[in-house]
């Protein structure tokens, strides 16, 4: 009989002791969602791109793979926060599915390449731990410009008419509403196209705006951004800004690092972030007694001494509650006194990180799309294994309020969408530390 071989992989795990108030002052990075559409709408004009304020994420790394499998090379500048990137006058159109089926966002170079080149070819990406995730908006977003969309053997082909994409009215609302990426894909596309677009029932989320005003700046007609009507006049080409573009913050990790001060009963002033796009999670602490305070580019959560009151929560595109935020939330929960609800109304099989929450004792029922929090609960430290990003984000938290050790397992999830969180935890007095982690199946 053969020897069964043993694969082994080393990734990284967090090994917490939690049960500290966190305390201090901690900088946003630039952010994650904005970045990744705004990279690959570059492919839009041949030139020499910069921006600056990219976070280092292995997200920002797969994108850029990409693009450079597409002919667009990119590298650091002097600063590593900034990346270069050289779009060329000839481009490739066929994404690989090795690099596809690592990341959604991926999906985002659809639209660039058909109205550059006039046609793209780009795997599907499939479902993930979050659901179904399908792109029929997307798609249905390129064929009224007038594409020819066909999907062979899990392969979306899509195919410019001859004389390139013609503006037109798209509606790009979907059975939980509207959708960022595909309003991203759409709205380059249209950059480019002949004549006028209207895009109805347009994302109003603040990456959408992000690429638009980078697109403006590149040259684009467009009006009606962070509405949900955007209309957008044709030019023929798009050129890099004269400077270095900066990204804005990113809203999802301003928001986590301020639940830290709620999971912990600490204080924590998030710096350089934009609150104002965060009003929803701002109203959320406030009705649960813990008010925040904030300026133009910060805020602070003092909840020394404080435990949050339960309150019902649903999940909604901006500016509602960002379902990016749910699975912190939900953590942060487990510490309120009485009965939390939160119902996800973006994805409704966004729960993963129940049952790791449940293995550090927490009390939670789902019901469907609804979760039932009965807080508050002791939460004692012990081994959870992340299953996507914002999951890895809570499993984060809850072990920061838990009693002894928590080892949160393949925070290579986190490291998709956090720059190097336990960098900025630390410094507020958590006790994180990241190991290698040799993982059996
Ligand atoms: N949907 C469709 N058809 C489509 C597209 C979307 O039915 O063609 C549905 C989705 O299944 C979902 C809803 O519409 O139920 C909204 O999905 P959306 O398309 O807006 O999501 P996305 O653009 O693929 C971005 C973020 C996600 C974030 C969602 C919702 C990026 C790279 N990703 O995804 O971020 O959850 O918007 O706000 O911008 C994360 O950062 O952890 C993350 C998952």
């Amino acid at each position: 009989m053969g020897k069964r071989r043993r694969h082994t992989a080393c990734v990284d795990c967090f090994r917490i002791t939690g049960g500290r108030p966190l305390e201090g002052e901690v900088r946003a990075s630039g952010s994650k969602n904005a970045g990744l559409p705004l990279l690959a709408a570059c492919l839009l004009g041949e030139g020499d791109w910069a921006f600056s304020r990219v976070p280092r994420l292995k997200d920002i790394d797969t994108m850029r793979l990409l693009l450079g499998r597409l002919g667009a090379g990119s590298c650091h500048g002097e600063d590593p926060d900034q990346v270069l990137l050289h779009v060329p006058a000839s481009l490739e159109t066929e994404a690989p599915y090795d690099i596809v089926r690592r990341m959604r966002a991926s999906i985002a170079v659809l639209g660039p390449l058909l109205a550059r080149v006039g046609r793209a070819v780009v795997p599907l990406p499939g479902g993930c731990v979050l659901g179904t995730r399908p792109i029929d908006i997307h798609l249905r977003g390129m064929e009224a410009l007038g594409a020819k969309v066909e999907l062979q053997h899990g392969v979306v082909h899509a195919q410019a008419p001859v004389g390139g994409l013609r503006g037109a009215r798209v509606n790009l609302l979907g059975p939980f509403g509207s959708t960022v990426l595909g309003t991203v894909n759409v709205l380059c596309a249209a950059s480019l196209a002949h004549g006028s677009s209207r895009l109805e029932g347009a994302a109003c989320e603040p990456e959408v705006v992000a690429v638009g005003e980078f697109l403006q700046a590149a040259g684009a007609k467009i009006s009606g951004l962070g509405t949900a009507v955007v209309e957008i006049e044709g030019v023929s080409g798009l050129s890099p800004p004269a400077s270095p573009w900066q990204l804005p913050a990113d809203r999802i990790e301003s928001g986590t690092l301020l639940l830290a001060a709620a999971m912990t009963s600490g204080r924590v002033r998030v710096t350089d972030c934009l609150p104002q796009e965060l009003q929803a999670l701002l109203d959320l602490l406030d009705q649960a007694g813990l008010p925040v305070t904030t300026g133009p580019d910060w805020m602070e959560l003092d909840a020394r001494g404080k435990r949050p009151q339960a309150v019902a929560v649903q999940t909604a595109a901006y500016p509602g509650f960002a379902t990016d935020l749910q699975a912190q939330w939900l953590a942060v929960a487990t510490q309120a006194e009485g009965i939390s609800t939160v119902c996800e109304g973006v994805y409704p099989e966004r729960f993963m990180h129940v049952p790791e929450l449940l293995r550090l004792g927490a009390k939670i029922e789902r019901d469907g799309a609804i979760a039932r929090v009965h807080g508050p609960s002791a939460l004692s430290g012990a081994p959870v294994l992340a299953s996507d990003l914002r999951a890895s984000a809570a499993l984060v938290l809850a072990g920061l309020a838990a009693q002894g050790e928590t080892v949160v397992r393949r925070v290579y999830h986190l490291d998709r969408g956090y720059q190097r969180l336990e960098q900025k935890l630390t410094p507020l007095g958590a006790e994180v530390r990241r190991e290698v982690d040799e993982e059996r199946p």
